[in-house]
C-alpha cells in the first residue's frame, strides 16, 4: 500500500510502485490538472509541488512521494476562487491551448514564494524549465510578473490585518 497526501487530503492506494507519481495521480486520483506530454523529464508539463519545491511528476515512482505534502493545480484555488496565479494567468492571457498552464503555475507558484519581488528576466529565467509548444511565453512572463503583484498586495493586505 502507497499512502500520498494530496492537496491536503491522505489516500492509501493499492498500485504497482513501478508506477510514476504523475500516472497515480492522473489516473488513481483523477486529478487530470497533471499534464503529461514528454514523460521524460523535460517540458514541466507534469510538474507537482513536493513539499513547496517543484518536481517533474512523471520522473518520480509512486512510493517516493510518501511521506511528503504533494500539491497540484487542483489544490490551489477553485473556479469561483481562483488563486492569484491563476487570475494573473487568465487576465494576462497567459496560455493559447492551455495544455502547459498548471505545470507553468506550479512552477511559478514555488518561485514566487522564493522571491517574490523578481525582475522579468529572473521570471523567464525561472520559466526556462517548462516548454509552451503553442510558444506563448511572452505572455506568462507577464502572468507571472502580474502574479507578483498580486501576491505582494495580498500578503501585504494579511500583515496589515494582523497589525
Ligand atoms: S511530462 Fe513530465 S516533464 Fe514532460
Ligand atoms: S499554451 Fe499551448 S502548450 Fe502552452
Amino acid at each position: 500500500m502507497t499512502t500520498l497526501k494530496v492537496n491536503g487530503q491522505t489516500h492509501t492506494l493499492d498500485v504497482a510502485p513501478n508506477r510514476t507519481l504523475a500516472d497515480v495521480l492522473r489516473n488513481e486520483l483523477g486529478l487530470i490538472g497533471v499534464r503529461v506530454s514528454c514523460s521524460e523529464g523535460e517540458c514541466g508539463s507534469c510538474t507537482v509541488l513536493v513539499d513547496g519545491e517543484p518536481v517533474t511528476s512523471c520522473m518520480m515512482l509512486v512510493d517516493q512521494g510518501e511521506q511528503h505534502e504533494l500539491q497540484t493545480i487542483e489544490g490551489l484555488g477553485t473556479s469561483d476562487d481562483l488563486h492569484p496565479i491563476q487570475q494573473a494567468f487568465v487576465e494576462q492571457q497567459g496560455f493559447q491551448c492551455a495544455f502547459c498552464t498548471p505545470g507553468f503555475v506550479m512552477s511559478a507558484k514555488a518561485f514566487l514564494a522564493e522571491n517574490p519581488n523578481p525582475t522579468r528576466e529572473e521570471t523567464a529565467f525561472a520559466m526556462s524549465g517548462n516548454i509552451c509548444r503553442c510558444g506563448a511565453y511572452p505572455y506568462i512572463v507577464d502572468a507571472v510578473m502580474n502574479a507578483a503583484e498580486k501576491l505582494r498586495a495580498r500578503d501585504g493586505a494579511d500583515r496589515r490585518a494582523a497589525d
